[in-house]
């Protein structure tokens, strides 16, 4: 931006983040108002620029009058830019303060239309209508800082274990995870397509070509629970390795959890404050973590009082229910073929049994990772698909993998907003992505 301030030309820009580089400096910060105090002749804006909050303190007679004036009338974000020196001041918020010399304001919210968030309580309809602005407030800045951690730290672990990115298609002719949830699309000619549910059909077909590798992008689920744990639009990272097996998958998701939750602890500590997130409960959070078998599970469950009879799938309340005896998440597999999803390469002793496997986070934030070992045999595949009445001829180039080269392969997805939700200790996902799309929910 050009320098609107009067200051001089080589005043520094920067952010709230960096002050501490420039205490003692005279520096220009733009941002909006998060809160103002006055005292008398001296007025305390509090600057908010996206990376941090600053006290300015602004005192009448070093300033212009019209400036002084200016400042002393903003209103609750407004957009305002300001220069001044940097000082250490242990009580400030973020522990630095700038002494006015300069400031301009770029727009000033008008008192008929004020900023419609205030510090009065507001119900989550009324918040999630005003999502746009609602990304301001200092809850939701921190769980989408959490967020791009998160989002970090899984690229960096790929990255630095040999996988190769590979993106997988977002229009696909063909179900990947049942066809009850599908969003179709109207528009192409000659065949039905949906948004994808999945990367890995096309992730296996990479590893094939690439050996490990992993896609990471938008997917879609026409889901009609409206729980606090589904989104129809929900980011998954999944990585497909070749020669691989079901105990592969539960040694890189297990590795890759904890190097996330290393990560964030790290570099989210401030954000985890902010959230009052109960960090002890992400510390304990080390590998091994308990491994049982679905027979094992429904054994724990009913021990418990659950209703749940072999066969059934675990519900939000059996999730919960599985994990109050660790401090970590558990690793639960084998489940049966029947609850399963078509492309689970059978269990070699019991095959009634899938090698598949969930990981459930604790603290009730459920499932945050499936994934398992794929058939590799080209006539059992087969099978599969028709007992599934899945279209043939929009899997031919699937089953192609199994014709060429086939061989034990295998892995999993994990869903981006359910582990920033556990991450930061949030009752609903719906806070743990810029704009959640729901059932009930596609504005703003
Ligand atoms: O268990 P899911 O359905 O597995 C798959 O899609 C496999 N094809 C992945 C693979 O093996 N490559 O979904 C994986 C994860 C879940 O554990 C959960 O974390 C998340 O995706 N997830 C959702 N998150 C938010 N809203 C929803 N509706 C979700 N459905 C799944
Ligand atoms: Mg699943």
């Amino acid at each position: 931006m050009n320098n609107e301030t009067g200051a001089a030309p080589s005043v520094p820009v920067i952010t709230i983040a960096e002050a501490a580089r420039h205490a003692g400096e005279t520096v220009r910060l733009n941002g909006w108002l998060y809160n103002l105090r006055k005292s008398g002749k001296i007025v305390f804006p509090i600057i908010r620029d996206g990376s941090g909050l600053m006290q300015c303190v602004a005192v009448k007679s070093n300033l212009p009058e019209d400036v002084f004036e200016a400042l002393k009338g903003l209103t609750q974000e407004s957009s305002f830019t300001v220069t001044g020196k940097i000082r250490a001041e242990q009580r400030a918020i973020g522990g630095y303060e700038l002494d006015v010399e300069s400031a301009a304001i770029f727009q000033r919210v008008p008192e008929d239309r004020p900023y419609p968030i205030t510090p009065k309580e507001h119900g989550v309809d009324f918040l999630m209508d005003h999502r746009h602005l609602w990304l301001r407030s200092r809850r939701q800045h921190a769980a989408i800082r959490v967020r791009h951690e998160v989002i970090k730290a899984i690229r960096d672990y790929f990255d630095s274990h040999g996988f190769t990115l590979v993106d997988t298609p977002i229009f696909t002719p063909a179900a990947c995870e049942g066809t009850t949830t599908l969003f179709e699309v109207d528009y192409f000619e000659d065949e039905k397509v949906y948004l994808t549910q999945s990367g890995q059909l096309y992730n296996e077909a990479n590893a094939m070509a690439f050996g490990n590798v992993y896609c990471f992008g938008p997917t879609f689920r026409a889901e009609k629970s409206k729980t606090r744990r589904h989104l129809t639009e929900f980011w998954m990272v999944e990585p497909e390795m070749a020669y691989a097996d079901l105990e592969d998958v539960k040694r890189v998701a297990e590795e890759l959890i904890v190097y996330i939750v290393g990560r964030v602890l790290e570099n989210r500590r401030e954000e985890l404050k902010t959230l009052e997130r109960d960090i002890s409960k992400l510390e304990s959070v080390k590998a091994p973590f308990p491994r049982i078998s679905y027979d094992e599970a429904v054994k724990n469950l009913q021990g418990k009082g659950s209703e749940i009879q072999w066969g059934g799938d675990f519900g939000n309340t059996d999730e919960t229910l599985l994990t109050e005896d660790w401090d970590r998440p558990v690793i639960i597999d084998r489940y049966p073929t029947e609850i399963k999803g078509f492309y689970f390469q059978p269990d070699a002793v019991r095959p009634e049994l899938a090698l598949g496997v969930d990981i459930i986070a604790p603290e009730g934030y459920g499932e945050i990772v499936g994934g398992g070992q794929r058939i590799h045999d080209l006539q059992l595949l087969e099978k599969r698909l028709e007992e599934h009445h899945l279209p043939r001829e929009a899997f031919e180039w699937y089953l192609d993998l199994r014709r060429f080269g086939s061989v034990p392969h295998a892995g999993f997805g994990m869903g981006v907003e359910r582990f920033v939700a556990w991450m930061c200790g949030l009752e609903h996902v719906r806070e743990t992505i810029a704009y959640p799309r729901m059932l009930y929910r596609t504005r703003p």
